[in-house]
């Protein structure tokens, strides 16, 4: 029993998390950004942190704005206790932004799963799946098969192709990543970029940048991401369907 204690010891890899909470929610459209909005009594946020705080993860890099730093710390980090979160970033004006300027700040780690502080309902369980699933696969991507007809439009809104349902899914959070490599792939981009580059998640970036492959994680369609005012209303259906 020691001895296989120790063994583990050694060869145990180093997890970390980024829960990204520097947007400014635009189609949301609230005074207040949306992963700060309260979900009963607590803001949105808070829940994906403690469900990262119970899991498996040894550390959590919070990536907020300047302004809002404190109120983390003040109402959500130190009032509820979320003790692996070892680091608060400043944010970046894109989502990528964010997530470079956190990857940054990483000193050493093994795996890295980054997370959307707009998706609440994460759990325990699917986060520490995906670490499963990451140590297997090198880089997976939680999605859930699409459920509507989806269609390509040109410019002027007429539809130019209607891709086959079947090889489509709406990607989610968390993604998951071996370290070194996720790193590589947005220092590559960082190096390359104009600009002009539509880049909306991090499987993206490793995708295009590395040309390694991505594995696909069947998700849950709970695991919604607060977008637009309508979501606030099916998070308290959610909330209140996970509660009771
Ligand atoms: N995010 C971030 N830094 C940015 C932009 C987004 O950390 N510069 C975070 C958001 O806080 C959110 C997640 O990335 O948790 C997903 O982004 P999105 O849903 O697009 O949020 P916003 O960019 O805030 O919203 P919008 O696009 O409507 O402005
Ligand atoms: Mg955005």
């Amino acid at each position: 029993m020691k001895w296989k204690g120790m063994v583990f010891a050694l060869i145990k890899k180093k997890i970390s998390a980024i829960v990204l909470a520097a947007g400014k929610g635009s189609r949301m459209n609230t005074p207040v950004a949306k992963q700060y909005l309260l979900l009963q009594d607590k803001p949105v946020l808070y829940y994906s942190l403690k469900a990262f705080e119970d899991s498996n993860v040894d550390e959590i890099i919070l990536v907020t704005g300047r302004d809002q730093k404190e109120y983390c710390l003040d109402n959500i980090i130190k009032p509820y206790h979320i003790s692996k979160v070892t680091q608060v970033v400043e944010g970046g004006k894109e989502r990528y932004d964010s997530v470079y300027q956190a990857l940054l700040q990483i000193q050493h780690s093994d795996y890295v799963l980054i997370h959307d502080g707009a998706r609440p309902f994460i759990t325990i369980d699917v986060i520490n799946n995906m670490i499963t699933q990451v140590i297997q696969h090198k880089a997976c991507v939680l999605a859930t098969p699409v459920k509507e007809t989806i269609k390509v439009v040109d410019a002027y809104g007429y539809i130019t192709a209607t891709p086959d349902r079947n090889m489509l899914w709406a990607a989610q959070t968390p993604q998951a990543f071996d370290y070194e490599m996720i790193k590589k792939a947005y220092t590559i981009f960082f190096e390359q970029r104009n600009g002009n580059e539509a880049v909306t998640d991090d499987a993206m970036v490793y995708g295009n940048y590395l040309g390694e492959p991505v594995k696909i994680i069947h998700g849950d369609y709970r695991n919604i991401k607060i977008t637009t005012t309508e979501d606030m209303a099916v998070a308290n259906a959610i909330l209140n369907e996970l509660l009771f």
